[in-house]
């Protein structure tokens, strides 16, 4: 059995597996590299050759556990024709969203405009790399979507004033993400991810009273769906103020946490499975403080199944000998 099938699917609290989520990005010199003579990243996704060769690196230099895939989860707006622009420094960019032109997009237009995920996902699983490893396979969650795809750039500042004005337009794009999510997830499925993880980046912004319209109820759909696949399927609500009541109400396969929450309140009250939670930033320390936090984590979680990752994404400015000597601190507990 694959390492986080052992976790997730069997409950086993004698192994750790680890992974970190934007473990194939700019913290390694061999991903610059690529990047530097790649200056379009959307067309970067969509080389394959590249793609599946970056998403093997951090796994060649460091013998992860999983896998996951060169990608972004704004392919998504991409291929329903939205414009997606990446920006330095901005972050992304995104065109005004056509809804007329939107509903007209099939299920095979769409594919075909993002059919070379899908073959990167082919070729990663075809390589002797990752051989009793896991490809994980990624969305964003229909609201994180819905706030790039409305609000047009990140919302660190904020959404937009009349961000929920169009109620219509709102409920119509939570719709297409629905139906289009599902086959973007049952391709990477069918390609040879074998857990999919969805990442609710922007769970945080909202308040309680609006989670059940823009975060249960669609996360919910998509979930199931992932279960009728018979893969299992983990969440990131990022800074949601209730991860417990996520739990009861979604009822993911297993829970990633942020930095902010409180691991041992998690630990108590969680029942599920449990990924992540270290500071991205404590990789930015020292060795010392390094071992410390992360034994800190691996201690409230000995009797919980948990794979270590972080609370999010690794930092471009991480050395890469400090994720390494993470991993050791993580094999060797
Ligand atoms: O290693 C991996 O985790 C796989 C690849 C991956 C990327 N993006 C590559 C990427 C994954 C899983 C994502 C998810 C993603 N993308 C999320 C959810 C997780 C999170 O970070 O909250 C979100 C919100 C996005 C949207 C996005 N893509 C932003 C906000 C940015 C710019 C800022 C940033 O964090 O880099 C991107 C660009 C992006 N996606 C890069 C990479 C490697 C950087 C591109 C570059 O080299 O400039």
């Amino acid at each position: 059995m694959t390492p986080l099938h052992k976790v997730i699917i069997n409950k086993d609290t004698t192994t750790n597996p680890i992974w970190v989520m934007r473990q194939a990005g700019r913290y390694l010199p061999e991903f610059r590299k690529i990047r530097k003579e790649n200056p379009d990243f959307i067309k970067l996704c969509l080389n394959e050759n590249l793609s599946s060769e970056i998403t093997l690196q951090p796994i060649k230099r460091f013998g992860l556990d999983a896998a996951i895939i060169f990608s972004d989860i704004l392919m998504l707006p991409f291929g329903l024709n939205q414009k997606v622009e990446f920006r330095k420094k901005l972050g992304p960019i995104l065109g005004e969203f056509q809804i007329n032109e939107t509903l007209k997009i099939s299920e095979m237009n769409f594919i075909n405009k993002i059919n070379s995920v899908y073959k990167t996902i082919n070729l990663v699983s075809k390589n002797k790399l990752v051989k009793n490893k896991n490809i994980i396979g990624f969305v964003g969650a229909p609201w994180t979507l819905l706030v790039y795809m409305v609000n047009l750039h990140s919302p660190k500042k904020g959404l937009k004033e009349n961000f929920f004005k169009d109620n219509n337009l709102i409920r119509n794009i939570l719709q297409i993400l629905d139906k289009f999510l599902k086959i973007h997830i049952k391709n990477q499925v069918r390609n040879g991810a074998d857990v999919i993880q969805i990442f609710d980046s922007w769970a945080g912004l909202l308040e309680e009273k609006d989670y059940q319209n823009y975060i249960y109820d669609p996360t919910i759909s998509l979930v199931n769906f992932v279960k009728s696949l018979k893969i299992p399927v983990i969440c990131f609500p990022r800074e949601i103020k209730n991860y417990k009541k996520f739990c009861e109400i979604v009822k993911p396969d297993a829970i990633n946490i942020d930095y902010n929450v409180d691991p041992i309140t998690i630990s108590e009250t969680i029942k599920v499975p449990i990924q992540g939670g270290l500071d991205p930033k404590i990789l930015l320390t020292d060795k010392e403080t390094l071992k410390k936090e992360t034994i800190r984590y691996l201690d409230i979680f000995k009797d919980h199944p948990y794979i270590f990752n972080l609370g999010h994404g690794i930092l471009p400015e991480t050395k890469p000998e400090m994720l390494e000597y993470l991993i050791k601190v993580v094999k060797n507990y």
